[in-house]
């Protein structure tokens, strides 16, 4: 399926539209408001998790893959959306969580109750004299495995104590995989985002202690996992289905090796490198502000390398996991539209498919969270608590959280301006944030100008312009600070794509070979009245402007 001029949007059922005032969104709410989606234009929704589970990871805790939450309504609805969102032309993708499951599966209760061909479905291991077999550390804090005292074993989980490791290595695992790939594609998806897949291929027997690092070198993109990836597809219909592989702490190499059509795996990846520019040293719990050069090597480094190699990357500023992209590398007040506009024009030019989250496009910050208890995620409460025991105050603590938190991802989506601002009529499961009266959808529709209609552009001319779409990446080194530029190029077509993610104007001076390349340029969109290329151009703030020659 071609992949490369879609656009690709994210939901997040929990947050999108409740429909039937319980105060968690559902798949009813979703079919209001397909018309929506479609006047924006995205191609494909995706959906995250709403099958069985027990909200330990809000579905990423899955306790049947083949069923529905009723919290989210039932298949008769899902048939019913996947078939109406057809009418409106786009096509569903499902998020398949097959690095775990939730302990509530059958398979693990089976394996709890000490059936061996269950226990062989995951990682149960022996402990040592003094503890757990290994020191590997849970992504959600803590030792990442669990003692089971009634089989004196303990069980992997990389995730929440809740979310045991599936072990890839026993066939019978994989082929029940494959049965849901293919019930799914039965009822008419036509695509599958794979959670964190690239930690399936953990190594075989004995897991050793990591004394250099929290145990990710072992299990992250590990020996078997391309061979893995390619029994699923050769075993199930995903030869004709957009996948995009969820890839935590991954490389560009590895990101070749998953994406080249040759290797018969996935059509794109996720990776996060850009979204750790504000980590300190890598340390997602400490605070700083981006670091845009940082950014715009990363940027450049995946671009190139994915090319060369015939590789393909999905591009996102914004998902469920992440703080909003227009707090963090915006500014969500004075340059509330321009700044949104901004971060729109970079992922939206680069070469990758890019995915909007809900609410993006109409510019959703971070929640204004006030104290703790606001805060629903796992990660959050846990680390809250991690914070304080390792020395910072709860002010300092919830500080941290506030900006990090994944809970500022999954804020209910600002509809309207009436109550809870039309997400629900009863309690909302989180906090809306209480900039909806000006931020929401209702009021973007009536503006021309808003990011809305930006957004909807941005998906039309990637079908317009096989430059955007398949066109060559070329860097573009420039010494101006807190600017990103590039050039793509598709046959006698170039654009010159320019970011300013600074609050403060700056110059820019072309070098001769750019100044003669596009000196009979044109803009072909921007986000401030800029009406012609000029060797010199004054940037506004957070100016970004796209200038094509044709
Ligand atoms: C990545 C998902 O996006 C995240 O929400 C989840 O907590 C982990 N994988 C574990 O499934």
């Amino acid at each position: 399926m071609k992949f490369n001029n879609m656009t690709i949007y994210q939901i997040y059922p929990k947050s999108f539209q409740d429909t039937d005032g319980d105060g968690v969104g559902d798949l009813e709410g979703i079919r209001k408001r397909l018309s929506y989606l479609e006047k924006l234009g995205v191609d494909c929704l995706w959906i995250t998790p709403f099958f069985l589970f027990h909200q330990y990871d809000n579905g990423y805790d899955v306790d049947d893959y083949c069923a529905v939450n009723p919290d989210f309504g039932t298949m008769e609805i899902f048939e019913n959306l996947v078939k109406e969102a057809k009418e409106h032309k786009m096509s569903i993708m499902l998020d398949m969580v097959f690095n775990h499951t939730s302990v509530f599966h059958e398979w693990f209760q089976k394996a709890l109750a000490g059936d061996k061909y269950y226990q062989d479905f995951y990682y149960f291991r022996k402990g040592k004299e003094e503890g757990p077999p290994t020191n590997w550390v849970s992504k959600f804090g803590g030792n990442a495995w669990e003692y089971v005292e009634k089989l004196d074993l303990y069980y992997l989980h990389l995730f929440h104590k809740n979310q045991a490791d599936l072990n890839w290595h026993n066939p019978n695992v994989r082929n029940e995989l494959k049965k849901v790939i293919e019930f799914w594609i039965d009822k008419g998806v036509k695509g599958f985002r794979f959670d964190v897949i690239n930690l399936i291929g953990k190594p075989k027997g004995e897991f050793q202690d990591d004394f250099e690092g929290d145990g990710r070198r072992f299990y992250t993109d590990g020996p078997y996992v391309n061979d893995f990836l390619k029994e699923l597809v050769r075993d199930t219909r995903l030869a004709e289905m957009i996948t995009v592989g969820e890839m935590s702490s991954t490389s560009p190499e590895a990101c070749i090796q998953y994406t080249n059509p040759e290797e018969g795996e996935l059509n794109m990846v996720f990776s996060f490198h850009h979204l750790k520019v504000d980590y300190p040293d890598g340390a997602k719990w400490k605070l700083m502000e981006p670091d845009i050069e940082k950014l715009e090597n990363i940027f450049t480094k995946w671009q190139v390398k994915l090319q060369d190699g015939g590789g393909w990357s999905a591009w996102f500023w914004n998902n469920h996991d992440q703080p909003r992209a227009i707090s963090r590398f915006g500014d969500d007040e004075t340059y509330h539209n321009r700044s949104g506009k901004m971060l729109a024009n970079v992922v939206h030019f680069l070469r990758g498919t890019p995915y909007i989250y809900q609410g993006e496009e109409i510019g959703m910050t971070n929640g204004d969270f006030r104290n703790i208890d606001d805060f629903n995620d796992v990660e959050s409460t846990n680390y809250y608590k991690i914070l304080q025991e390792e020395g910072h105050t709860s002010q300092e603590a919830l500080h941290i959280i506030k900006e990090r938190s994944r809970d500022n991802g999954r804020t209910p989506v600002q509809w309207n301006g009436e109550k809870n601002a039309g997400f629900t009529t009863g309690e909302p499961w989180v906090k809306v944030n209480d900039n909806y009266k000006d931020i929401n959808a209702e009021n973007a529709l009536k503006n021309s100008d808003s990011l809305f209609y930006h957004y909807q552009k941005l998906i039309r001319l990637r079908k317009e312009y096989p430059v955007i779409s398949e066109g060559t990446y070329i860097p573009l080194p420039l010494e101006a600070k807190n600017i990103f530029a590039h050039r793509r190029k598709e046959g006698d077509t170039e654009l010159l794509a320019i970011h300013n993610f600074s609050k403060e104007p700056t110059e820019l001076a072309f070098s001769d070979e750019i100044k003669e390349l596009f000196s009979d340029s044109k803009p072909l969109l921007s986000n401030v009245e800029r009406r012609t290329f000029k060797e010199k151009i004054l940037l506004e703030p957070y100016e970004s402007t796209i200038f094509i020659k044709e």
